[in-house]
């Protein structure tokens, strides 16, 4: 029986004095689509902010599966105004969730379109950066949903990020899709973001029964160790409808193997993260 991990109450960490210093940008990607990338973001984002942690999560993939995961629905086009043509994101672009400390910028279809038009633009792999930039005085964690490519909305996200969390589905290939995207961010580390960090690896969909599943976690471990998080994410039923509830996992059922292992995730990501009191 797997011990239950109830969301800890962390204290912020200790300022040093400049709230926009404080945040951090944590853009998960992968540029496989399917691997969990969003489940993801959802639910760390949720646990993180359950933990006291003013949060925001920002839906940069055009099929709006983090909006609809938190049940609300594509409205106007900030997203896509403030990267194309490089209006202000402010405030009320910004939509409350049913968790406290959790606010979303929701994406919209039209973010596809951005895809082609943010190639003739001046800057433009630094707009997300530069759309952020204003918020993250109010925010501890940004966390941006990347969509399942290495376009430019995945560089603005990797330039906007302070570090990459990647999750990985436990599959063949896996491994040489590490290695691309690996590069990708060894390039965008030599070309315009010197200080972009790796952040870890999180194992989704994991089988602990299988031999696959064992096999690409000890390969990943072994090549990383201090990248792959100890909470591996298995394969749950409830994980998966809870996005047709419009919920978060800690929402929908928190005593789920799914709301168990984002919760731990959460509390190793904060204690990597340098928030006391979170282990
Ligand atoms: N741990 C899990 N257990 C069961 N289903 C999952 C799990 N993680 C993701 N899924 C499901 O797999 C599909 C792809 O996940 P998603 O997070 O949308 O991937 P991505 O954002 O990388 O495309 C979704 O239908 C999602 O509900
Ligand atoms: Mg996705």
């Amino acid at each position: 029986m797997q011990e239950q991990i109830v969301p800890t109450h962390a204290p912020p960490r200790e300022g040093s004095g400049d709230p926009a210093s404080e945040c951090r940008v944590v853009a998960v990607v992968n540029q496989k689509g399917g691997v969990g990338k969003t489940t993801t973001a959802v639910n760390l984002a949720a646990c993180v902010a359950v933990a006291n942690m003013p949060t925001l999560l920002v839906d940069l993939d055009p099929q709006s599966n983090a909006t609809s995961a938190y049940g609300i629905s594509t409205g106007e086009s900030a997203l896509y105004r403030s990267l194309v043509l490089g209006d202000a994101l402010t405030a009320e672009h910004m939509q409350t969730t049913e968790i406290k400390r959790l606010m979303i910028v929701p994406s919209t279809v039209d973010l596809v379109g951005a895809e082609l038009e943010l190639a003739d633009v001046p800057n433009r792999t630094d707009r997300l950066m530069a759309a952020l930039g204003p918020h993250k005085k109010n925010f501890r964690f940004i966390f941006v949903d990347c969509p399942p490519s290495l376009s430019l909305l995945t560089i603005n996200a990797l330039r906007a990020a302070d570090e990459i969390l990647i999750p990985i589905q436990a599959e063949y290939f896996a491994l040489e899709g590490l290695a691309r995207l690996l590069k990708t961010v060894d390039r965008v580390r030599r070309s315009i973001h010197p200080g972009l960090r790796l952040g870890g690896i999180v194992l989704t969909m994991y089988d602990a029964r299988t031999n696959l599943s064992r096999q690409v976690g000890e390969d990943l471990r072994s090549h990383m160790p201090d990248l792959v998080y100890r909470a591996a994410i298995p394969r749950s039923v409830r994980l998966a409808e809870a996005p047709s509830h419009g919920r978060p996992i800690i929402a929908y059922d928190i005593s789920s193997t799914g709301a168990q292992a984002y919760l731990a995730m959460a509390s190793e990501f904060l204690t990597r993260a340098g928030v006391r009191g979170s282990a």
